[in-house]
């Protein structure tokens, strides 16, 4: 980070803003916001700080910055048209170690405005560190529809009711929970819909009851998706910015562990072909034992934790343990590894359906329906097939699929590596063999592939297409 975010408290301190015209209004307007006493000094003054002045809500002294001294100011902002001055003015405040914040130049301060929503006494503040302004202002107004107006009062409910809930849970990780929970729940929606007693009354409610069976921790299984971190659910986002704990495997691509909780403790439970960190039924019975510490705890798979995931499994263990879970869908590889890729699984022309195998070999072979397979008019995907494609390729053609059947292989697909080989089942381990793709790749067997040439639309930092 260039800077350091902080919100300054600047409660009847004296603050100097330097220059009297609109913009100098717009800082004093801020700074006054946020009950500074605000003195504005320039030998004159705009429409807009004159009549502060006249109203006395603001200081101002008719001079030059250089004749008055500037000891004394808690913050000063430069924000006079001329860029010299607003320098030397920084310079000066930088030597006396009072903040010092310049109006359209970044570097020149100690300190930067950011732009913010204000739900007082809940403030959001972004800031692109003076890259890009207008992009701070978009974010903002992204923000700012996010947010709705109801925070600020449920920023205050909360404010009244802190020290009862301190006082009712005795860890931290139980008062965030409880916190969690109302502030995701119908107290919340009833402050935001206006109705403050009822909302009050059933946060009165939830401090009895809550404190009387909150022990018991929950699970998320949470479908991470393929890899881009935009293709997580709200809900899988929500969850994972709740976290006490994350168990998460090789799958999970990192940029989509990066948007778990900072704090949440992580832990690796590996799983790779025939190297698992841990086994099966230790994994179900750690995500037991952690809820039942009143954990909640995300379970981080790639992709959708129903589609062979194992995600049926997990849940079984915590059913039959009575531990509450929710299971939150993913997008599936090959779901992602096909709109990235430009290859429809399904297409009016090509292809009537789609069938998704897994592709691990078991003994050296696969036990799949070949007969089934090999018919015309279909998408085939196998996930966990990079190992076996020589029988695929093999067991295909032997049931009568034309060696000219396009097939693709999508590597890391969704990411920034994203790599995508194209051919067909007579010249594509000849590919392989050359471009070494590695795990996890992802194989699609069908007419629909060839589209893939006129349609491939995503463009990763390195992003590859090999044709065979
Ligand atoms: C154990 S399966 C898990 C599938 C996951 N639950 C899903 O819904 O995508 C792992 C296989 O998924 C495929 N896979 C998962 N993520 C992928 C990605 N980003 N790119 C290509 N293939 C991927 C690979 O075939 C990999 O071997």
């Amino acid at each position: 980070m260039d800077f350091l975010p902080v919100f300054l408290d600047i409660k009847s301190r004296p603050c100097a803003v330097i220059g009297g015209g609109d913009v100098a209004a717009r800082k004093a307007k801020l700074l006054q916001a946020a009950q500074g006493q605000v003195t504005v000094i320039a030998p004159t003054l705009g429409k807009t700080l004159k009549t502060q002045a006249e109203n006395g809500e603001i200081t101002h002294l008719a001079k030059a910055y250089s004749q008055v001294p500037l000891e004394g100011y808690a913050l000063i902002i430069a924000a006079t048209d001329d860029a010299v001055v607003n320098r030397q003015i920084a310079e000066s405040a930088r030597q006396r170690n009072i903040p010092v914040n310049v109006v359209d130049n970044p570097d020149a301060g100690s300190f930067i405005m950011p732009s913010i929503i204000d739900r007082s006494p809940v403030i959001a503040a972004v800031s692109t560190g003076g890259a890009s302004p207008v992009l701070a202002r978009l974010i903002r107004a992204r923000l700012e529809s996010l947010i709705p107006a109801g925070y600020g009062r449920l920023g205050e409910l909360t404010a009244r009711y802190r020290k009862r809930v301190k006082e009712a849970f005795q860890t931290i990780g139980e008062r965030r929970r409880f916190w969690d929970h109302i502030l995701q729940g119908s107290v919340a929606e009833r402050v935001f819909s206006g109705h403050m007693e009822e909302a009050e009354a059933v946060l009165e409610k939830e401090l009895r009851e809550f404190s009387a069976d909150g022990s018991m921790g929950e699970v998320y299984l949470v479908g991470g998706g393929p890899g881009d971190p935009d293709l997580l659910t709200f809900r899988a986002l929500r969850l994972m910015q709740q976290a006490d704990v994350v168990v998460y495997d090789r799958l999970v691509a990192p940029a989509v562990l990066e948007m778990v909780r900072q704090d949440a403790e992580r832990i690796y439970v590996g799983k790779e072909r025939d190297r698992h960190a841990m086994h099966q039924e230790e994994i179900n019975a750690l995500l037991a034992k952690l809820a039942k510490e009143g954990k909640r705890v995300v379970r981080l798979k790639g992709g959708d934790p129903f589609i062979f995931g194992r995600g049926g499994e997990e849940i079984d263990t915590l059913a039959e343990q009575g531990v509450p879970f929710q299971v939150i869908p993913g997008i599936t590889a090959a779901s992602g590894c096909a709109t990235y890729s430009g290859i429809p699984l399904t297409h009016r022309d090509y292809a009537q359906s789609v069938t998704f195998v897994t592709g691990h070999l078991k003994d050296g072979s696969m036990n799949l329906n070949w007969h089934q397979l090999a018919q015309p008019h279909q998408t085939i995907v196998f996930y966990m097939g990079l190992m076996g494609l020589p029988v695929i390729v093999e067991q295909l053609i032997a049931h009568g699929v034309p060696e000219n059947m396009p097939i693709a292989l999508v590597q890391q697909g969704t990411t920034h590596m994203q790599r995508v080989f194209t051919g067909n089942l007579s010249n594509i381990l000849e590919l392989v063999e050359r471009e070494q793709p590695r795990p996890p790749t992802l194989i699609m067997v069908g007419e629909v592939v060839q589209l893939h040439e006129k349609l491939s639309w995503y463009k990763g930092k390195n992003t590859d297409r090999q044709r065979a």
